[in-house]
């Protein structure tokens, strides 16, 4: 009885005995293709069944997936015996052969008895069997109805499954996001929540603080005033990575967020920390830096966004990048240093000492011009790096020095 209301426990007798009669099975060769991969699984099978004593339904172990086998070849078109077409989900199925699960197994059974599925422990074969068959049963993507009810199955789905999704409910995300806790699935996370916050949804409190369970491959997906509720420990966890598909706005949120996070750090490790944020940084964060000390490099440099990069002096880029300087020299033709370069005046931009070229010429245009072209022996400086003001100007330069 206990079986049929609480998820198990099935740390009883019935499951070892079944365990080791599974164990049986597999040393006999009957389960697996392979000597070497049976020996993988056989592990694998064994340490989640240990796992399942301790906890429950502990069964899903996403790293060890990789170790599916692909189904016996040759035995999925078999049709499927007489008498043994699965009516319910039960522990029956669980001695079922793969390919009777494939011939006997129908996609709308499983839908509906998910629960069930999820009660039992099913080896990753015969799961693996079953994601099949409910994907040929919805191919467009599982419906609401299945998705609030598939509880540990969900570790199995991939993020393209998930991207087929609508979810509508905080409640099913929550309860997604609970039994995904540690199980290493925080793209299929991140697809979840990109699914649910696309579609409109609202995050509340407890389920960003869920959230910040995982690795924060779904920062970018969160809208900016989402963002703004993110814990800061999250903040701590972001890497790059992370970050790789985040909109300006969502990069502004979050380097004011990760500043904030990170003051309890200063000098060399608070830079390493907002490194991966520099692309929110405003003009005035940037001025903080030179208050600071922090030299930033031309990589970081890089980074900034041009918006911010443009307002800032010839003088406070110096201070910016410090003993760095030099470094910038090979950034003249990226943004955002090409056009920063082009609203510079020329002589500020030569007080830098680095030959860079394309400022706002003032002073005797022509000697300046044909210094700066001589200089760089550059012949496409021209086209490269000012603006249309700089181009027009040297064109005309041009015709009257020919005339
Ligand atoms: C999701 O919603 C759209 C629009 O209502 C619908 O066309 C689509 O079939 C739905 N997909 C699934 C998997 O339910
Ligand atoms: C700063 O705070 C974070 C999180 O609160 C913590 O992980 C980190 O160890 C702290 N660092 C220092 C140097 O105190
Ligand atoms: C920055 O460096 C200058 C000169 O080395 C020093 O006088 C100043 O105190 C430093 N400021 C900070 C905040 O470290």
């Amino acid at each position: 009885m206990a079986l049929q209301t609480a998820p198990p426990r099935l740390g009883s007798q019935r499951t070892r005995a079944r365990g080791s009669l599974l164990l049986l099975l597999l040393c006999l060769g009957w389960v697996l293709p392979s000597r070497a991969q049976a020996a993988d699984v056989r592990l694998a099978l064994l340490t989640s069944r240990l796992q399942r004593t301790s906890r429950d339904l502990s069964w899903q172990q996403p790293e060890l997936t990789v170790l599916l086998p692909r189904a016996r070849r040759g035995a999925e078109k078999k049709a499927c015996p007489p008498g043994r077409e699965a009516q319910v989900v039960d522990e029956n199925l669980f001695f079922y052969e793969e390919w009777e699960l494939e011939a006997c197994m129908d996609g709308a059974l499983l839908a509906t008895q998910m629960r069930q599925v999820n009660r039992i422990p099913f080896t990753y074969q015969q799961l693996h069997i079953f994601k099949r068959k409910l994907d040929e049963f919805y191919p467009q993507g599982y419906p609401q109805s299945l998705i609030e009810r598939l509880s540990y199955f969900f570790l199995h789905v991939t993020p393209e499954d998930i991207h087929k999704w609508n979810v509508t409910s905080l409640d099913t995300v929550k309860s997604l996001l609970k039994v995904s806790q540690g199980r290493g699935v925080d793209v299929q996370v991140a697809a979840l929540i990109a699914r649910y916050v696309g579609g409109g949804g609202e995050l509340d409190k407890a389920a960003l603080d869920t959230l910040a369970t995982f690795r924060p491959a779904y920062l970018c997906v969160l809208r900016p005033e989402q963002l703004g509720s993110v814990q800061l420990s999250v903040l701590w966890m972001t890497t790059p990575q992370d970050l790789g598909a985040c909109s300006s706005l969502q990069m502004a949120v979050l380097y004011h967020k990760a500043h904030t996070a990170f003051q309890n750090v200063s000098g060399s490790e608070y830079f390493t920390r907002i490194e991966p944020f520099l692309g929110g940084a405003s003009t005035e964060d940037l001025r903080a830096f030179t208050w600071q000390n922090i030299s930033i490099d031309a990589a970081a440099f890089k980074k900034l966004p041009t918006e911010a990069v443009l307002s800032l002096t010839v003088a406070e880029v110096q201070k910016l990048l410090g003993p760095n300087l030099v470094g910038l020299k090979a950034e003249a033709g990226n943004v955002p240093l090409r056009d920063w370069i082009s609203r510079q005046s020329q002589e500020d931009l030569d007080r830098l000492g680095l030959g860079l070229v394309g400022g706002v010429p003032n002073g005797y245009l022509v000697l300046d011009l044909h210094s700066r072209e001589a200089s760089s022996g550059s012949p496409h400086c021209l086209g490269r790096g000012p603006g249309p003001v700089l181009t027009v100007t040297a064109s005309l330069l041009l015709v009257s020095v020919l005339s």
